[in-house]
């Protein structure tokens, strides 16, 4: 595909997509990971002497509709003060835009424009008609199919890869295509059916497949150990025996915790206790793995190659939960091995543990890094491919 870095974009009119959905409370973002890897993008575009617009969404509005609890004014506020430059937020900008030299202007959230989910040709072609150069620079809304990252690309004079997007393909391809061996897969989270095809793609291209969270819970009832309260899914265990016969064939194995700590209540103040996973009583509720597990895995990380990391091991966010995920998170920081980690609650629990400079690559995408993972060709990473080859 076609890079940014490789075009002259001078006096060119720039329309980069970005990822710019990040958390905001009060008006105030909360989590700046995805502004921050964003930013050198625009800088870039700006000291090349590219005439330089940007768009994103934010959240899930009910499409076609101004909501400000959706608005991209919190971003375009941090990205003004960050930036060398003067950014605009610019609400009208579908019959054209006004753009000075040097400044930056932030389109608002792609989600109020009808038609923007469903590709629709006629806005595609609205926000094709706005640039010169289309840059699909957001990794993690690659996998969408949508008027923003997928349809305005097919109209554009010229579309490419941005910085952006172009390294995490890079790093994830990387991870994935040829990796050093052995390699480990840890997937953590709650639930086995939003990951259940990620889990069956990385079961045979793994070494070691490591479940967690609420998803080990569903393999811990497999492996006929009682789970007490605790969230897992009955409809799934056949699944989940599935994949670690299959993994057994292959002299792999996914193991599960031989120690658990339980609390009796979801909530910060919950008592935690320690007790083999044989142990686990009907009022209890697994909220993280033991020492022993842990430091089974630790030892496991230890050796691999390469690790990748989407998802926690345990309620982190309470401290009393949090050590099984802590002690990944070192043992990963501690490795030799290529390390990729992305997902939201991964991002925060590399944030909580002070990871970040550790881990060798840390994905901007969620649901993107998890399709990647799948194996899945994003849709917008086609349409650049598809474009690069005519
Ligand atoms: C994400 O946060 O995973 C991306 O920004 C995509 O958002 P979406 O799931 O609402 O399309």
């Amino acid at each position: 595909i076609l890079k940014m870095t490789e075009l002259d974009l001078a006096g060119k009119r720039v329309l980069i997509r970005q990822d710019l959905n990040v958390p905001v409370k009060d008006g105030v973002v909360t989590s700046d990971a995805r502004l921050r890897a964003s930013m050198p993008t625009i800088e870039h575009a700006l000291k090349a002497g590219a005439k330089v617009m940007v768009m994103s969404h934010l959240g899930r509005p009910t499409e076609g509709e101004y909501a400000e609890e959706f608005s991209l004014a919190p971003v375009a506020n941090y990205l003004n003060d960050k930036l060398d430059a003067p950014v605009r937020l610019e609400k009208d900008y579908l019959n054209g835009v006004e753009l000075a030299d040097g400044e930056v202007v932030v389109f608002e959230n792609v989600r109020f424009n009808p038609g923007e989910k469903k590709d629709d040709e006629i806005l595609s072609k609205a926000y094709a008609s706005l640039c010169d150069l289309f840059v699909m620079d957001a990794f993690g809304t690659a996998h969408r199919a949508q008027a923003s990252t997928h349809g305005v690309g097919q109209f554009a004079p010229e579309a490419c890869a941005g910085p952006l997007l172009a390294a995490e393909l890079d790093a994830l391809g990387k991870a994935l295509d040829n990796p050093a061996r052995p390699m480990v897969a840890i997937v953590g989270g709650s639930k086995v059916s939003t990951k259940l095809t990620v889990l069956e793609s990385l079961s045979k291209k793994v070494d070691q497949l490591v479940v967690g969270g609420g998803i080990a819970n569903t393999f811990i009832a497999a492996a006929g150990h009682p789970v007490g309260n605790s969230l897992y899914e009955a409809d799934l265990i056949d699944q989940a025996k599935a994949l670690t016969a299959n993994a057994r064939a292959n002299d792999g194995d996914i193991p599960v915790p031989t120690d658990v700590v339980c609390g009796k209540e979801f909530s910060e103040s919950a008592e935690a206790t320690l007790k083999p996973v044989a142990e686990v009583a009907e009022d209890d509720m697994i909220f993280d793995i033991g020492p022993d597990s842990a430091e089974a895995l630790a030892k496991i990380l230890e050796n691999a190659g390469t690790i990748v990391w989407n998802g926690p091991v345990g309620v982190f966010e309470f401290d009393q939960f949090g050590a099984g995920t802590k002690r990944i998170a070192q043992a990963i920081a501690e490795s030799d091995a290529f390390s990729i980690a992305g997902g939201g609650d991964t991002l925060a629990a590399v944030d909580k543990y002070d990871i970040a400079d550790k881990v060798s690559y840390i994905s901007t995408g969620g649901g993107a890094f998890l399709e990647f993972l799948e194996g899945k060709t994003l849709p917008a990473v086609a349409m650049l491919q598809a474009r690069a080859s005519k």
